[in-house]
């Protein structure tokens, strides 16, 4: 097993710096993600590990040694890219066994070892298939088994479930995730999917404009988000943020919110009166009661196992998440509860938590 560290890595294409200080430290056996939106460094992150891009400045480490100036097959990681490119003169068997026949192995094994995987990957019925005749999650699960197949040191998966329809993405991530618990091989997965990245990974690297924003495990980046834009990206249906003010009133601390004050427990070292701030809570934690904030229902969004409702108060615009399908109306006067303990804030200018 190999731990995986990234010391103040940037990269410039030109005068376009597209990573900036990247901290990274992986440890061996961990499933680690780079979840952000398009454009914002993932790919090149990865490229940088492989060794398919020199980083501008700042040190990659693998199992201690710095790699910066070793080439892709000195730092023994396997890569499904983004653009997986298979042979085509080559059948689905032997794209998926190419580099085991390359490194020696019997065939017999190969076979074995081909078979076992192409049937864990639904492939077993077009082993025998050239590229150009499979569709294209077909494909990409072909790309996907000729990685597995190795035994890396590192995995680096580019968004290897990009082609293929919801449940098969869904069936993928759980193989995928599977197979990481038997081997546990070191391995670094790029998506934009929060979803996927929250139930496939140990931890979580939220990218924004080349910089990590966050890294932390599931739960620390859903129940703790550090910034506003972590907060917002990660949750479905995603937080509302809403702008606020902080005040004392007879030393308790509030969040006054248009013409609401709420109760605010919140570290005094981060209290300035007046200071401006924005804050959300998580739809789950916004309750529909007997008591609280008076709001009316604006809609409705039933997606089964909940129902997402929009409810306007003089708080603010706020959605609850509740259980089930519900009797209530548009137009309905409802009451919503929040606890103090449940708002996130953050600064108004930085974006930071407070
Ligand atoms: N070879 C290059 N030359 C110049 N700019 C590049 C090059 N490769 C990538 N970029 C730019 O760097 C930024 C980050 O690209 P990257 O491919 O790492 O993003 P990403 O997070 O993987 O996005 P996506 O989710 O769309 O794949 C983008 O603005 C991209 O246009
Ligand atoms: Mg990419």
């Amino acid at each position: 097993m190999t731990d995986v560290t990234l010391k103040e890595v940037s990269k410039k294409f030109g005068s376009f710096q597209v990573c900036h200080n990247i901290d990274l430290d992986i440890k061996a056996g961990e499933f680690i993600t780079l979840l952000g939106s398009s454009g914002c460094g993932k790919t090149t992150t990865l490229n940088m590990v492989a060794g398919l891009e020199d980083s501008t400045s700042g040190d990659i480490l693998i199992g201690g040694r710095r790699v910066n100036d070793l080439s892709p097959v000195e730092r023994d990681v396997a890569m499904v890219f983004q653009n997986y490119a298979l042979y085509p003169h080559m059948t689905v068997a032997q794209n998926i066994g190419f580099t085991l026949k390359m490194r020696g192995v019997a065939s017999a094994i190969v076979r074995e070892k081909v078979q076992k995987l192409a049937a864990s990957l639904e492939l077993g019925h077009v082993l025998e298939r050239f590229p150009a005749q499979l569709s294209g999650g077909q494909q990409q699960r072909v790309a996907i088994g000729r990685a597995l197949v190795r035994e890396p040191r590192i995995f680096l998966f580019d968004e290897p479930f990009s082609n293929l329809d919801a449940s098969l993405r869904v069936k993928m991530r759980t193989e995928v995730k599977e197979l990481h618990v038997q081997q546990s091989v070191t391995s670094i997965f790029v998506t934009h999917d929060q979803e996927e990245a929250m139930s496939i990974s140990d931890r979580i690297a939220v990218m924004y404009r080349g910089g990590v924003e966050q890294f932390g495990s599931p739960e620390e980046i859903y129940a703790h988000p550090a910034s506003r834009y972590v907060a917002s990206f990660i949750g479905s249906p995603q937080i509302e943020l809403l702008d606020g003010i902080l005040e004392m009133s007879n030393g308790a601390t509030f969040l006054r919110a248009g013409q609401r004050a709420l109760p605010l427990h919140i570290d005094q070292g981060n209290f300035k009166s007046g200071r401006a701030v924005e804050f959300g809570v998580r739809p789950e934690h916004v309750r529909m009661g007997d008591t609280g904030i008076e709001g009316r229902v604006q809609m409705l969004q039933p997606i089964g196992p909940a129902t997402h409702v929009t409810i306007d108060t003089a708080a603010g615009t706020f959605i609850a998440s509740v259980p089930g399908f519900l009797r209530v109306k548009p137009g309905d006067n409802v009451k919503v509860e929040i606890q103090a303990s449940d708002l996130h804030v953050f600064d108004k200018e930085t974006g930071l938590r407070l």
